[in-house]
Order: structure tokens, then C-alpha cells, then sequence
């Protein structure tokens, strides 16, 4: 039905040569070390790392390697993110540790990806002063994975590949998922926008649409090997399919979702206010499986601020879309991201941040100190705002933010809502930790048997930003 231009087979097979290749490598390399070979793969940053590192683990799987630790694998692969400046330095300090390790043990690989490979300055900088990395590739072509350790295993040498830009979806490789009943999707890659302060569009490319039927056929397996809720990933999923041959609305899209039996809840991230379409809202308002919880990034409260931005609303059109979507979607919760600090803002600015937290009421929200980032617009605006101020500004709206969020919490308690139960709790081993629909976590009484299961939950007590709960 629809035509396919940028989803590639052919590129998968060859994957799977290399695949092939290098569980020989691997096969030997156990039979002479006498033991099997782990591989540890360390994700920073966001859900499409998450779901990027169960695609590499995946790999791993079927060259051979088992899942191992951080501290004691053969194979330790770090997806990096830069985002923020300190995502990067959380990285080089990663690294400096590893080194002594690799130093004792030689047979040891090191792997770099994901966002900050994109960035030509740290190649550089790997290449000059971390030569014990034998791996690096960036985002565009993490389907090369295997071929990439191949080379690296033939050689004897550091393999190091990265790509500007593609136009290319490669299909159906290996994936290894993290929960059994739960799974990431990606729907598309890239973003266009080139928010001023953002570095993704320079390291994760132009907006590129999975087709319809890819995602959908994606989904059925899932569901058939168990999975009941999906999480819809994208970094503007409300432009979803502009730039498929034949166009498609997310709004449309989350109706053919809605339609796979055995799919209990639908949830996607990242929403941007400005392709927010009112169709989509009336969609979300019938739903029966789309969770009613809109992650919807506000930024600042400041239009002029948000103009610097080139976020392209204003704080009035945003607040009539939160307005809007609390009528159309009762009960949805709305959480958000905020950046504090952009170049140029003044108190006031920040007045006006604090002003629209208080009225669009949200559930949660991160909340960041800009971080500059090379290459983009805001790198080179003036009047960069000193770090005191920034610091102050930054408790000031935390403090803010989790007052409302307690506030909101609280309303729910009392209620009996349905719980999909994810796992164990850290703090309680009689304890199991759920979500509800509108993203909330409830801790009840319970075992790991319950994992998966939905539950019908009271939510006896709010704790701020988490319930405790019994089953009903
Ligand atoms: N500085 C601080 N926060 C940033 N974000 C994106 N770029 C920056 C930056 N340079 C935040 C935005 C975005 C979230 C994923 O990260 O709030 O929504
Ligand atoms: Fe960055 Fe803006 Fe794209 Fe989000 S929408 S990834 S903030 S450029």
C-alpha cells in the first residue's frame, strides 16, 4: 500500500554476513579464554537511546556475546548523548576509568556511539587523547554495528565510522528488550526544527517518518510475543508522516494503533506545541488506549524568550492549548520541559515562566539550566546570563514545580485506577511498582508474579510524586 523508499532489506541481510562473521570471531575467542564473553551496553540520554541500546544488545545476542556488567564485560559500549554539556562529561569520565581496566585485561573492546560521536570536535578530541577506544560509530548508522566490530575484529585496529546524514530506515534487525510487557517504537528520526539552543537536529538529522505499515506490522510482533504497551517515540511525533510518500497525520496513525487487539495502552513522546493539531486532541479524547498523560515541552513562559527560541508559539498560544486539551482529554495529565537561563533572560522572562507553570498546573517537569552548545544559534547570542543568577532562578522554579506537582498528586488520592504493574520495588521487596495511566507510579503489596499484569489500584496515600496503594 505504500510505497517504500527509504526502508532497506537489502541492508539488513548484509547485516546479518556480518553478524555471522562475528560470532566466529566470538566462538573462538570463548573457546580459547574458556568462558563465554559479556558485553555490557550503557545508555545515556533519552527513550531513542534507550531503544537504540536495545537495538545494539540485540546484535550482541546473536553474535554471541552474553548481557554482562559494566565493570566486567568484554565488551563495553557507551551510547553517549550531548544534549547538555554534561552529558558529555559524564563520558570522559566513564572513560577515564575504563582505561586502567583495558591497560590489565588487552582483549578488551571499547565501543562509542549515539549523539556526541556526531559531533566532529569529539572525534577529535577521541582520537588524539583516547586511543584505547576500538569503536566508534555515530547515529546514523547504528545498523552497521556489526559490521563495524567486524572490521574492528579483522583488523586488529579502531574502527571509527560515522555519517553525516541519512535518508536511509533500515528494518528488521536483532532487538532485545528490556521489559517483556512493555516496548519503545520509533516512528520517526530527526527533528527539523533547529530550536536555537538544541544540538539534536545537527547530530540526529532531517525528520524522517517510518512507513504506516512497518510501524503497525512492528507492533503486532510485539504484541504477539506479550507486549501490551507501546511508547510511540519520536522527537516531534505531532509531524509525524510529512514526509512520507503518501502522507500521513500521527493523529491517523494512533487510530490504526488503536485497532491492533491485544494492545491495551498506547503512549508516545515528544509532542511539540506548534504541530499540536485539534484532530489529534479529539482522537486522544475517544481513545480507550491512549493514556491520557501529554508530555507537551513549554520551555519558557516568555514569548520573547520563546521567539529567541524559535520555538515559533507564543505563552498565550500554548496556555489555549493546554486549555484545550484539559477539555477535550479529562483527566489528562500534563507534564513539561523547561529551560532556565537562555541567553537574554531577565527576571521578568523568568516571571512569565513561573506564571504559566502556575497555570497550566503541571504534573511534573524537567526542569534544565541552559547548557550551551557549539554550532547552535544561541551559542553566539549575547548577554549569556551569569551562572548565580541561573542557579537562584533554577531553585526558584523547582521549588514551584514540585509544590504544584504535590498539589495535583494529591487530588487523585482516594481514587481506584488501573495499574500496569512494571517490577519489584528498590525500596520494598514485598512491594511491586505500577503505572497508571496518566504516568503516576503506585507502590502495593506484591511479587514479581504480578509483573505485566494490569491491576485495579487504590491510591490510599500521595507521597508527592508517587502513590501507595493497595490492589482492589
Ligand atoms: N540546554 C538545556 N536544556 C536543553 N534541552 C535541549 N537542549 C538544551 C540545552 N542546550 C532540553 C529541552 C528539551 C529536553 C530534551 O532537553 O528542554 O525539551
Ligand atoms: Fe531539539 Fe527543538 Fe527538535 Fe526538540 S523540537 S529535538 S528541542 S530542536
Amino acid at each position: 500500500m505504500y510505497d517504500n523508499i527509504n526502508s532497506d532489506n537489502a541492508e539488513a541481510a548484509r547485516q546479518y554476513d556480518f553478524i555471522e562473521k562475528c560470532r566466529q570471531y566470538i566462538e573462538e575467542e570463548s573457546r580459547r579464554l574458556n568462558r563465554p564473553l559479556a558485553a555490557a551496553v550503557v545508555t545515556f540520554g533519552c527513550q531513542m537511546n534507550a531503544r537504540d541500546s536495545e537495538k545494539l544488545r540485540g546484535i550482541l545476542r546473536e553474535i554471541g556475546y552474553r548481557e554482562g556488567e559494566e565493570e566486567t564485560a568484554d565488551l563495553v559500549v557507551y551510547n553517549t548523548c550531548t544534549v547538555r554539556e554534561n552529558a558529555n562529561t559524564r563520558v570522559y569520565g566513564r572513560l577515564g576509568q575504563l582505561k586502567p581496566r583495558k591497560k590489565k585485561n588487552p582483549h578488551m573492546m571499547i565501543g562509542l556511539c549515539g549523539c556526541m560521536m556526531q559531533e566532529p570536535e569529539v572525534v577529535e578530541k577521541l582520537k588524539k587523547s583516547y586511543s584505547f577506544v576500538d569503536i566508534i560509530f555515530g547515529t546514523h548508522n547504528l545498523y552497521k554495528f556489526a559490521e563495524i566490530l567486524f572490521t574492528r575484529l579483522e583488523s586488529g585496529k579502531r574502527a571509527i565510522d560515522i555519517l553525516e546524514g541519512t535518508d536511509k530506515i533500515v528494518e528488521n534487525l536483532p532487538n532485545e528488550r528490556k521489559y517483556s510487557f512493555k516496548s519503545g517504537i520509533n516512528i520517526m528520526f530527526g527533528c527539523n526544527n533547529f530550536c536555537s539552543y538544541c544540538i539534536v537536529p545537527y547530530v540526529r538529522g532531517r525528520e524522517r517518518s517510518r512507513r504506516p505499515d512497518a510501524i503497525i506490522a512492528e507492533i503486532r510482533r510485539l504484541v504477539a510475543d506479550g507486549v501490551t504497551e507501546v511508547m510511540l517515540l519520536g522527537q516531534n511525533v505531532n509531524s509525524y508522516g510529512k514526509t512520507l510518500e503518501e502522507p500521513m497525520s500521527f493523529a491517523r496513525l494512533l487510530q490504526e494503533i488503536e485497532k491492533i487487539e491485544g494492545l491495551r495502552r498506547i503512549r508516545f513522546m515528544t509532542s511539540h506545541p506548534k504541530d499540536l493539531s485539534d484532530e489529534l486532541i479529539e482522537v486522544m479524547g475517544k481513545s480507550e488506549k491512549i493514556c491520557r498523560h501529554l508530555h507537551l515541552p513549554v520551555q519558557s513562559g516568555s514569548t520573547a524568550i520563546l521567539q529567541k527560541m524559535n520555538r515559533r508559539y507564543t505563552k498565550e498560544q500554548y496556555l489555549l492549548l493546554a486549555d484545550k486539551l484539559r477539555r477535550g482529554v479529562p483527566g489528562i495529565s500534563l507534564t513539561t520541559d523547561i529551560i532556565v537561563g537562555f541567553p537574554g533572560e531577565t527576571e521578568e522572562d523568568f516571571q512569565e515562566t513561573l506564571d504559566i507553570v502556575r497555570k497550566v498546573r503541571y504534573d511534573s517537569a524537567f526542569t534544565f539550566i541552559y547548557s550551551k552548545r557549539t554550532g547552535t544559534p544561541a551559542a553566539v547570542m549575547e548577554d549569556q546570563v551569569p551562572e548565580d543568577v541561573i542557579k537562584d532562578r533554577f531553585g526558584r522554579l523547582l521549588e514551584e514545580v514540585q509544590k504544584i506537582a504535590g498539589e495535583t498528586c494529591a487530588l487523585h488520592e482516594g481514587t481506584v485506577q488501573e495499574a500496569l504493574i512494571e517490577s519489584v520495588s528498590d525500596q520494598d521487596a514485598s512491594m511491586v511498582t505500577g503505572r497508571l495511566s496518566n504516568n503516576l507510579l503506585v507502590h502495593i503489596p506484591g511479587d514479581a508474579g504480578m509483573i505485566g499484569r494490569y491491576v485495579k489500584v487504590k491510591l490510599k496515600e500521595c507521597k508527592g510524586f508517587y502513590y501507595i496503594g493497595e490492589a482492589v
